[in-house]
């Protein structure tokens, strides 16, 4: 009988529980309906005709398990252009959380200020991603009110107590707007606010102590503002604080305190007037620091490097001398240290022993010392920069072990010797710098198994012999420079990737232009000058279609000149054989404005970098790449 009862039950309640509770409420089922019908959009489709029921509707959430009322609205990304529903949205009194991001919203109704501030159950509320302008609303009521997000939007003005009625706020962001005036410090009465984000945004003026009222911060970011002056030392009151964003502003005085915030784990303030000394301790609990671009000097106290959680270390482009520590954390996956004025030699020894090291950068230092063969121990190495330092000997074969390396830049040192055919085994290298050192020997023709390389640049060195002859099947290469050495012989047929540069200057090559050349219909530059080729400059120069430079002075070539579209550079000089025909301008050097521009081969090269580091998770790497080479450009 028990048994037969419980069926019955059981049944009863499974047939007739969906038919009652599921239902909305009539009343917030006409809201809805009327919803839909004031949305004048086509990227939804709420049709109660084909869907009966609003909680099954794309974007809408019920209350669980009844679905008896609406608590959740996602019209995130549907174009809506007027805001005029917003209002209708604050009938349903039991919603909890209003998603409108990523549409062209250009206001916040009056109405829906009103309104939707006596939902004590509202606690999300998601504006951005739209077109709002003017200055931030008065935020009245609103009690229950945890996240706001108004980021990505056009809001002006300076912010004083339009948010501080908020008493339940506990994330803010704010970033991307047109804020100005000093950071705001009145952001909820009752002080529960754990993430304040404030970035891209024209706040200026000095951070307020006020902000460590907020005692609950667990995130700040303030950066690519215009703040000033020194971080309060009492910003080590924040002892749940795990993020602090300060790039970007013009601050100067770290503050010691830093250190005694046990929960932080990434302090970044690079781009600032930071000057002085590093204060020490600072990275004890950091697992993330980027401080540079600033004027920071001294030397590198010897622990700053070394504590246990330290991931990524970022102290490029600051004034910091004396040697780099040997006291490094095993957790090291970044470090950059380049563009300081760092002497002595590489710490190969304590460097070697980084099981996760990826990104090693100590370029424009005044390193010395060998490269070391220790250096081999590092496999899980993806970039490698020892570029503008004083280092000497020889490369090592051991360099040939970094098997994940797809970066290597040791131009401008003082190396010397063969390039070692072990640099053929890393296979995934797509930029090879070893430019303007001593190498010499010749060119080992494995180097022409490197199918990844996209870069090679052997420029200013002493190497001599023929250019390997299977450098054709380099099928990744855009840039290929080989000036200032003392290459002779045949010149092989050339990949036909070949975009950014094909340069072979200041070498020994003679006889006539091969005609392989013509097949690089990719071509930009080609600069074939200071060498001894003789014979006609070929007619098929004129059918490179993408060729902005061509540079072919001091040589001994004769016969008539071509006629060249305008846009190519043509540099002819020195050739004492050359007819001079009508129209072709005296030999030009190039403009400095068409320096300046970056190529079309070159946006490509970079996009490359960036896709690569972008995998590994170094986006900041092609960035500065990218500025890197900007920088030069203009100099
Ligand atoms: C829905 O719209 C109708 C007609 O515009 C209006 O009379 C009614 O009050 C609205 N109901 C709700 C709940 O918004
Ligand atoms: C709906 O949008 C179209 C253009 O997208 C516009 O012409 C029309 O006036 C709008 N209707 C309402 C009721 O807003
Ligand atoms: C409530 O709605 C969800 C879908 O949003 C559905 O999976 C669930 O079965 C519904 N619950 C009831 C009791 O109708
Ligand atoms: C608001 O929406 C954007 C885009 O949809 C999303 O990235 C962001 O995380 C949302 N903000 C909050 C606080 O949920
Ligand atoms: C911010 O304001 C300036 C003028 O003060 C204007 O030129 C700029 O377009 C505005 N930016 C945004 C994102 O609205
Ligand atoms: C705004 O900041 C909050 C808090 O850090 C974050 O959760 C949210 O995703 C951010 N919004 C966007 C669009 O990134
Ligand atoms: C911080 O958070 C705790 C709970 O997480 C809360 O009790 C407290 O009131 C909050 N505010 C302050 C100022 O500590
Ligand atoms: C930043 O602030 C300084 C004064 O502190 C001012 O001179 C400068 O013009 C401001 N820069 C911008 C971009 O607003
Ligand atoms: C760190 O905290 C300790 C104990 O709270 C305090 O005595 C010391 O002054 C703090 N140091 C700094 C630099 O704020
Ligand atoms: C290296 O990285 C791996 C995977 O991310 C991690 O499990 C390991 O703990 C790291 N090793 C060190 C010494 O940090
Ligand atoms: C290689 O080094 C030279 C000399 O500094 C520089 O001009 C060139 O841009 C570098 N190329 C790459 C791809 O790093
Ligand atoms: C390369 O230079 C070294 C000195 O740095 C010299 O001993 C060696 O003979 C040279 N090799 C070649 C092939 O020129």
């Amino acid at each position: 009988m028990a048994r037969y009862l419980f069926f019955f039950f059981f049944s009863f309640s499974f047939s007739f529980y969906p038919m009652v509770l599921s239902q909305l409420s009539s009343n917030q089922k006409t809201t809805m309906i009327n919803l839909s019908m004031s949305l004048n959009v086509t990227g939804i489709s709420w049709d109660v005709n084909k869907e009966p029921n609003p909680c099954l509707w794309k974007g809408v959430n019920c209350k669980p398990p009844s679905n008896s009322s609406v608590i959740q609205i996602s019209l995130s990304g549907v174009s809506l252009s007027s805001s005029d529903f917003l209002p209708l949205v604050c009938q349903i009194e039991s919603l909890q959380s209003l998603d409108v991001s990523h549409n062209c919203l250009s206001k916040i109704p009056s109405g829906f200020l009103s309104d939707c501030g006596k939902l004590d159950g509202l606690k999300l509320l998601n504006l951005s991603y739209n077109n709002l302008e003017g200055s931030l609303p008065v935020f009245v009521g609103f009690a229950g009110l945890e996240f706001l997000d108004l980021s990505h939007n056009r809001l002006s003005g300076a912010i004083d107590l339009e948010l501080d009625g908020l008493v339940g706020l506990r994330s803010l962001n704010l970033s991307l707007n047109n804020f100005t005036g000093s950071v705001p410090t009145r952001l909820g009465k009752s002080k529960v606010l754990k993430e304040l984000q404030l970035s891209m945004n024209k706040f200026h003026g000095i951070i307020p102590v006020d902000i460590v009222g907020y005692r609950n911060l667990t995130l700040i970011d303030f950066s690519s503002n215009n703040i000033s002056g020194s971080v309060p030392d009492r910003i080590g009151e924040l002892s749940k604080l795990e993020v602090l964003i300060l790039s970007s502003n013009s601050l100067s005085g770290i503050p010691q305190s830093l250190s005694n915030i046990t929960s932080l784990t990434r302090f970044a303030a690079n781009s600032n007037k930071f000057n002085g000394a590093i204060p020490a301790g600072i990275t004890k609990h950091l697992r993330n620091l980027d401080l540079s671009y600033n004027s920071l000097s001294g030397s590198i106290s010897s622990d700053l490097l070394s504590p246990l959680n330290l991931q990524t270390v970022d102290l490029s482009n600051n004034g910091l001398s004396g040697s780099i520590p040997t006291a490094l954390s095993p957790s090291l996956v970044r470090l950059r240290l380049g563009s300081n004025s760092l002497d002595y030699v590489i710490p190969t020894a304590a460097i070697a022993t980084l099981q996760n090291l990826t990104y090693l950068e100590l370029e424009n230092n005044a390193l010395t010392g060998l490269i070391s063969t220790e250096l081999g121990f590092c496999k899980t190495l993806m970039l490698l920069n020892l570029a503008g330092n004083q280092l000497s000997g020889s490369l090592p074969m051991e360099l040939g072990k970094l098997s994940h390396l797809q970066v290597l830049k040791l131009e401008l040192n003082l190396l010397t010797g063969q390039i070692p055919i072990q640099i053929a085994q890393m296979s995934k290298l797509s930029i090879l710098n070893i430019s303007w050192n001593s190498l010499n020997g010749s060119i080992p023709p494995l180097v022409a198994s490197l199918k990844n390389l996209i870069n090679m640049n052997l420029q200013g060195n002493n190497l001599s012999g023929s250019i390997p002859e299977n450098i054709g099947s380099m099928t990744s290469l855009m840039e290929l420079q080989l000036g200032e050495n003392h290459l002779s012989g045949d010149i092989p047929s050339m990949p036909t990737t070949l975009q950014i540069a094909l340069n072979l200057s200041s070498n020994l090559f003679e006889g006539h232009i091969p005609v392989t050349l013509a097949r690089l219909t990719g071509l930009e530059i080609l600069d074939l000058s200071n060498n001894k080729f003789s014979g006609e400059i070929p007619a098929f120069f004129r059918q490179l279609g993408a060729l902005t430079q061509l540079l072919l002075s001091n040589n001994q070539l004769s016969g008539e000149i071509p006629e060249f579209d305008s846009r190519v550079i043509v540099n002819i000089s020195g050739n004492e054989g050359l007819t001079n025909t009508s129209h072709t301008e005296p030999p030009t050097t190039s403009p400095k404005s068409e320096k300046a521009k970056m190529s079309c081969a070159e946006i490509i090269l970079l996009a490359v970098v960036a896709a690569v580091f972008a995998v590994g998770g170094c986006t900041i790497l092609a960035i500065s790449l990218l500025g890197y080479k900007l920088v030069k450009k203009r100099n």
